[in-house]
């Protein structure tokens, strides 16, 4: 193994449709695998900080639960910005506010590596 990655999970933790939270290096991270593929993201939502580890995964698709961002997790792109209080959906006019002018942003994605039934991320 080289020195540049950490090993982040066993390959038989990260399955499709679930998110697995982890910390690596000090980092805050979530895994997911599509389509055979492990995905990993900082587990940082870019609209306030918060974790989206208790957040819905539908299909490449995950919502922050706090104000209910997505993002697509192979990407990080943003989808949808700020447009709910603790995942309850709020009107329009109040999606600003909620925003508290915070610009949409994306995840940031980490690229992971599967090799000899681990998961491996940048170190
Ligand atoms: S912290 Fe994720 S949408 Fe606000």
């Amino acid at each position: 193994m080289s020195n540049s990655r950490v090993r982040a999970a066993a390959s038989s933790e990260v399955l499709e449709g679930k998110l697995l939270r982890v910390e690596v290096g000090g980092r805050r991270v979530l895994l997911t695998r599509v389509n055979g593929k492990v995905h990993a993201v900082l587990d940082r939502c870019p609209h306030m900080g918060m974790s989206l580890a208790k957040g819905k995964l539908e299909g490449t698709t995950v919502t922050c639960p706090w104000h209910n961002s997505r993002f697509d997790i192979c990407s990080g792109r943003n989808l949808d910005w700020a447009s709910a209080l603790l995942g309850m959906p709020m009107p329009k006019w109040t999606h600003g506010a909620i925003a508290m002018g915070k610009s949409p942003a994306p995840l940031t994605v980490l690229a992971a590596e599967e090799s000899g039934g681990d998961i491996f991320l940048p170190a």
